[in-house]
């Protein structure tokens, strides 16, 4: 049977992005797998499980990749945002701002979390296609720069900043009709999104703005979409985003960044190969620059905005296994004690994860069987056909790639609590997100007095 191990030698210690496990991974005299030095059983045993494992030097890898391709590949300025919502917590604010990065918030509650992390205002920017009053007076008082995704942000900012204050610092977000699908992509003329304004209305809008007392415009955005790993969508978004920066400076506004958003796929199993961080900034800082260069335009600020590329595959979630269930011919299901609600990603998306027993990864392969959540719904299934040796009860599995879009998407269904959520690194584990009691989720619950009554 096939050996279907996340460990691998040979990583790409440069590009975090193309391994299934992080950088650190290592195996002991006794076959045990490490992460960041550190025995990964062992954090089951004294943190619990679930568990959150987030592998610190992997993270700053792809955070220096992010860096380091900028500088190489791109004359002007440039700088990488981390898009937040992949993973959202005080810690990973706070290592982002110490590898100098900027963040892309969507929400006040991520705009807190990168201000108290210790992110400047100043490399901030808050993204969103329905900001409430409060988010955007937080963004403004915090110097945050603001997206505008649409006219109701130009209304609402316009009512809320009084003649002769300090103006808005404003990015503009439009679709720029290219559309990805994963693995395929099309250009459209419109694109039914959400997010933005219509390229057609750009023009419109710049005018606009260039009346505003309050706006101050300093960039253009756009963002084609996630997971992606070719390269060509985002060749083809530098030359309409340079269209988009001359026609706005053209129009008199004197706008220096160019943010291209995220999107840079990674390997979640084996058949994936994306990318690396090199490629994707190389080609992306090559095609902005030569479709400056054909248009006159002196070279913008470069701006991405990465979220899964730096931290999916900094993480691993730890469970450990319950109960076994064989259906003669059909199945056997391995039950762990989480599931959708700390990684909602394969119910929503069907997305494919890569897993092992973390106390003997390199064990052959003796059955295959499907990885079971808790939670009351047929579907709540981690893993389909993953080969494994024979599994006791009570041993740890280990999901790898779960550093983005798990956390931040997780819920309480059920009334499960979250799980806790540790940061590793040369050995030492710190503990960097409580693990939620039954307790706590009664906490925001009201009972009125008629009804204790009736109790
Ligand atoms: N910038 C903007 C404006 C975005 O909307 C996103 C992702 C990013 C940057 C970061 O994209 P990334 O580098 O992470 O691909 N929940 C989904 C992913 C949703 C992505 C939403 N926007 C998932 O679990 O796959």
């Amino acid at each position: 049977m096939a050996k279907y191990s996340p460990y691998e030698s040979g990583q790409d210690p440069l590009s975090p992005n193309r391994n299934l496990s992080p950088i650190t991974s290592e195996i002991d005299g006794h076959g045990r797998m490490l992460v960041g030095g550190c025995l990964l059983s062992e954090l089951a045993d004294r943190y619990g499980t679930p568990l959150y494992v987030l592998d610190e030097a992997t993270l700053r890898a792809a955070c220096c990749a992010y860096r380091n391709a900028l500088d190489k590949y791109y004359g002007g300025e440039s700088l990488a945002l981390y898009a937040s919502k992949a993973n959202s917590s005080l810690v990973l604010s706070s290592i982002i701002a110490s590898e100098g990065m900027g963040l892309d918030a969507v929400s006040e509650g991520e705009l807190l979390t990168a201000l108290k992390g210790g992110v400047p205002g100043s490399k901030i920017v808050l993204h969103g296609n329905n900001k409430s009053d409060q988010e955007l007076c937080f963004a403004y008082q915090n110097g945050v720069t603001i997206v505008i995704d649409n006219q109701h942000d130009i209304d609402r900012l316009s009512e809320m900043i009084p003649q002769g204050k300090r103006p808005a610092n404003l990015m503009l977000r439009f679709t720029p009709g290219i559309e990805c699908h994963t693995h395929e992509y099309i250009r459209t003329g419109h694109l039914d999104s959400k997010f933005g304004f219509d390229l057609d209305q750009l023009e419109k809008v710049l005018l606009q703005l260039r009346s505003s007392s309050w706006a101050k415009l300093n960039g253009l955005h756009a963002h084609i979409g996630s997971q992606i790993f070719e390269l060509e969508p985002h060749r083809d978004l530098a030359a309409v985003m340079a269209d988009a920066l001359k026609l706005a400076r053209e129009l008199g506004h004197p706008v220096e960044d160019l943010n291209v958003g995220g999107g840079l796929g990674v390997k979640y199993v084996e058949s994936d190969d994306p990318p690396s961080i090199e490629e994707w900034v190389k080609g992306i800082a090559e095609a902005v620059t030569e479709a400056c260069e054909v248009r006159k335009l002196v070279l913008p600020r470069l701006i991405c905005e990465p979220g899964r590329s730096l931290v999916a595959t900094s993480g691993i979630t730890l469970y450990r296994v319950g109960s076994q269930k064989k259906i003669p011919g059909i199945r056997k299901y391995l039950s762990i004690d989480g599931g959708m609600s700390d990684n909602p990603r394969p119910i929503t998306y069907e997305s494919k994860y890569t897993a092992c027993l973390v106390d003997r990864p390199l064990s052959s392969a003796e059955e295959i069987v499907t990885i079971a959540g808790k939670h009351c719904e047929s579907g709540d299934v981690l893993l389909k056909d993953l080969p494994l040796p024979y599994c006791r009860s009570g041993e740890v599995i280990g999901v790898f790639g779960t550093g983005a879009y798990n956390s931040s998407m997780s819920s309480n269904y059920n009334r499960i609590p979250r799980p806790a959520a540790v940061v590793v690194n040369c050995g030492q584990a710190d503990l960097v997100q409580r693990r939620e009691r039954p307790e706590d989720l009664l906490r925001f619950d009201v009972l009125p007095d008629r009804f204790v009554e009736l109790g």
